[in-house]
């Protein structure tokens, strides 16, 4: 479908950076999106395929969660979401393609996500990171609260918890 008035489709019409709504027809592209970015920390591709159903943005979920994504010059190149659970809310997803890394995506998104967590009032935005991305979070304001010790392919994984508290 075309934009009224114009020849663009519209992610076309999208110029610079701009976050919108996730639609569930995305599911594809902003899985791929989270593949290609996890990737880049350099993990074993065996991992990758053990995260693959943690990874994947299923038309469902973005049908039931806050999803949007960012998009460069109409590329989408850039996921966030969230759940929500009572007055606490949780990062499910934040992925930026490796091309478009360091350029203020993520954090674009990540205020978008703590925009909308301060429309639904939640009180706590909660992120169980990678640790190649504690330091981004705490960029963004985030502290640590605690760890997370989980397992994979055998070996021991510890994520760092953070939060931000939104209301006091
Ligand atoms: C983590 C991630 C989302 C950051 O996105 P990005 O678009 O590269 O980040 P930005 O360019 O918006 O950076 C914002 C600020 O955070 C800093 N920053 C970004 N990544 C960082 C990192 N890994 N460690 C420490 N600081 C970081 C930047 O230097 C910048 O600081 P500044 O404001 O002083 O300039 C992105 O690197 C990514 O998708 N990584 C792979 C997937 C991943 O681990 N996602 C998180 C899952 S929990």
């Amino acid at each position: 479908m075309t934009i009224p008035g114009t020849h663009l489709e519209p992610e076309r019409s999208i110029r610079g950076k701009k976050i919108l709504r996730a639609t569930p027809n995305q599911a594809e592209t902003l899985t791929q999106i989270a593949f290609a970015a996890k990737r880049h920390w350099g993990y074993p591709e065996r991992w990758i395929q053990i995260w693959s159903p943690l990874l994947t943005i299923s038309p469902e979920f973005i049908a039931t969660h806050d999803t949007y994504v960012a998009y460069m010059d109409g590329e989408p190149v850039g996921v966030c979401a969230l759940s929500v659970e009572k007055e606490k809310a949780s990062v499910e997803h934040l992925w930026v393609l490796p091309d478009f890394m360091g350029q203020g995506i993520g954090a674009a998104l990540f205020r978008q996500m703590l925009s909308r967590c301060k429309y639904m009032e939640m009180r706590i935005l909660e992120i169980e990171s990678d640790p190649n991305a504690q330091g981004f979070y705490e960029r963004m304001g985030a502290k640590v609260v605690g760890e997370h010790v989980g397992e994979v392919d055998g070996q021991p994984r510890i994520l760092p918890v953070l939060e931000i508290v939104l209301i006091c």
